[in-house]
């Protein structure tokens, strides 16, 4: 912590990120949502808000900025190539044993799925009628696509 990161590269992934984002959209089917959507519902998205701000935003900063002195979970770069091709079910076993890091462990199943459905959404991924379900081995999706 402390170190600080210049910004030059978090913009020019976004940008490029844009430009396959519109690529994808242009590949799919008309009525397909994208891969990565409707993995969550917006009642899990909500209470993994309130979860967040209460337990994750000290050391994370807020979702909807970079802040680049903390271990930001947003598909900034460093994330985003922490996690492309991995399957959710890492970052949510992370989250359960790991986080948070003053107080590991005390996360239950549905808290996590909260928490991980508001980081799919601080990421830009769509909700959907479908929970995310509270047990690892069902979420074999990847966070991002490789
Ligand atoms: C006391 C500070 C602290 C708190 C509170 C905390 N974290 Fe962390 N978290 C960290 C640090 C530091 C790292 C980087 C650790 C490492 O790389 O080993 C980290 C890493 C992570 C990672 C992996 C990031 C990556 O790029 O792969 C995730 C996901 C995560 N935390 C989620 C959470 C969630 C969700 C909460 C709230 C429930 C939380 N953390 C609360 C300090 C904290």
């Amino acid at each position: 912590m402390g170190t600080v990161f210049t910004h030059g590269i978090t913009v020019g992934a976004t940008a490029a990120t844009a430009v396959t984002l519109a690529a994808t959209l242009v590949a799919l089917p008309p009525a397909s949502l994208n891969a990565q959507d409707g993995l969550y519902t917006p009642a899990q998205a909500e209470r993994g808000t309130r979860l967040f701000e209460a337990q994750c935003v000290s050391c994370h900063g807020e979702l909807t900025a970079f802040v680049p002195e903390v271990a930001a979970l947003l598909g900034d770069h460093t994330f985003r190539n922490r996690w492309t091709g991995r399957p959710l079910r890492d970052l949510f076993e992370l989250i359960q044993v790991e986080m948070p890091q003053d107080d590991p462990g005390s996360l239950s199943p549905s808290d996590t799925a909260d928490v991980v459905a508001y980081i799919l959404s601080g990421n830009r991924l769509g909700a959907g009628d479908t929970a995310l379900p509270d047990i690892p081995a069902q979420l074999t999706q990847p966070l991002f696509e490789p």
